[in-house]
């Protein structure tokens, strides 16, 4: 064994222990503790005190996520803009709910949520994926749920009640909201190439580590280091985000002064925020088009096609982007990375060694209604 594969397998069972020492100490009586395991890469995690992960909360979770009953024409569940096959995401440019009026906004992936920080949604406006879960359910154009009548339906259903009681007691707008958040902490993807070129299972392809070299460099002509400098602002692109403050929120350039959206400024009220979004986890990347918080590219390509050379300005544009040129002073009239076709080609690649089998198939995330399907 080589001993960055024994110092990640101590972390891996510490972490695991540490997990489940925290779960006895705060669930509910009757109730079994999830026991997980997490690559010690990933860092520290977020479980709230007042509801530790049990096994009853997150089959309650899991059967809530699926189920239209959360919705008021019961048609549409969480699963139908967050399906597992597409990293819990819906290949529609912005998703629709029942109203069939688009959304302003791209269905968000959902994996490794437990990490990173505790601002939800693109802009960040929601603290705790408890918060978070009771948003969908209440908004007009997703699920329009009335949530009495949803808890009145609820205890109606023998089964509910039954899981209900077993994990939380009682049935209640909280109750519902930590069965759904729980479900969703369990979500964890671990096990794509790059993970198990991390662990030095595999070696990437020549092409693969050249994408993997320029996703991880700043530019620097000076001493003729060339990259892509995805890394400034991706750091945590394994996880869900960054862990403090509002690290991971960004403006990376996709719209001028006349047409920035509001973004983070919607949270904080800070000019400076204007037009800055949360930089998302890029694993399963290949998997989760069309992308940015609008789904304004189809494909990867138009994405790096964008950070080489579409980048428009605007007052709050990162630094990071402005700066970053691998040729020197180039850009003063017009931003570019300007790498060449083949390095554009490597950082894809890269993109690609992100992907899950694992996770996209793993049946405990699955349609619980449904025998042996993973799709709704
Ligand atoms: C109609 C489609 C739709 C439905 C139904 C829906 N979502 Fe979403 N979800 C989205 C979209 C779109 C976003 C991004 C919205 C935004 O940023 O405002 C999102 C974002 C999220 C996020 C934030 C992820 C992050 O990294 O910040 C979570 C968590 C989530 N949804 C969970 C759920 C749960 C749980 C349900 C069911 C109760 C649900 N969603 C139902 C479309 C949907
Ligand atoms: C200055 C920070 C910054 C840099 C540098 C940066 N990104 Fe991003 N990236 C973001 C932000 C912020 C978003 C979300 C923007 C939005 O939707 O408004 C994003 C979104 C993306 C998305 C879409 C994700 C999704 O789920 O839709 C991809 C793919 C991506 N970036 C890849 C890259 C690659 C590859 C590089 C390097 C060539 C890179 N980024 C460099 C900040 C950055």
């Amino acid at each position: 064994m080589k001993v960055s594969t024994i110092v990640v397998t101590i972390a891996v069972i510490f972490i695991a222990l540490a997990a489940t020492i925290y779960s006895l100490q705060n669930r509910a009586p009757n109730t079994h503790p999830i026991e997980f395991t997490a690559p010690f890469v990933f860092g520290r995690f977020n479980v709230p005190v007042d509801n530790p992960l049990t096994q009853e909360s997150v089959l309650l979770g899991r059967r809530l996520f699926y189920d239209p009953i959360l919705s008021s024409n019961n048609q549409v569940s969480c699963a139908t803009c967050h399906k597992q096959a597409l990293a819990f995401t819906d290949g529609l440019k912005t998703s629709i709910g029942v109203s069939g009026i688009p959304l302003k906004f791209n269905a968000m992936s959902l994996a490794n949520l437990m990490w990173g920080p505790r601002h939800f949604f693109w802009d960040g406006r929601v603290s705790s994926l408890e918060a978070q879960a009771i948003e969908p359910i209440k908004h007009v154009n997703e699920m329009a749920r009335d949530l009495e009548q949803l808890i009145i339906d609820l205890n109606n259903d023998e089964l509910y009640k039954k899981l209900f009681k077993k994990a939380y007691g009682e049935i209640s707008e909280k109750s519902i909201a930590k069965a759904l958040a729980n479900f969703q902490r369990t979500l964890i993807s671990a096990n794509s190439r790059y993970d198990q070129y991390l662990r030095g299972e595999i070696s990437l392809s020549p092409l693969e580590n050249q994408g993997r070299k320029l996703f991880m460099a700043h530019p620097d002509t000076k001493v003729v280091l060339r990259g892509g400098n995805c890394i400034d602002c991706h750091s945590q692109f394994l996880t869900s985000g960054f862990g403090s403050k509002f690290d991971g929120f960004s403006n990376n350039g996709l719209d001028n002064d006349q047409t920035l959206q509001e973004g983070l400024f919607i949270l904080t009220q800070n000019e400076a925020h204007r037009g800055l979004f949360k930089a998302p986890t890029l694993r399963n990347i290949a998997v989760t088009a069309p992308y940015m918080h609008d789904g304004r590219f189809t494909t990867l390509e138009e994405v790096l096609a964008h950070y080489n050379g579409g980048i428009k300005r605007s007052k709050t544009l990162s630094p990071l982007i402005i700066e970053a040129d691998n040729i020197a002073k180039t850009q003063l009239d017009h931003i570019s990375l300007n790498l060449n076709d083949n390095e554009i080609t490597a950082i894809i690649a890269f993109l690609h060694t992100l992907t899950d089998d694992e996770f996209l198939t793993n049946s405990a995330f699955s349609n619980p209604f449904m025998a042996d399907t993973s799709d709704d």
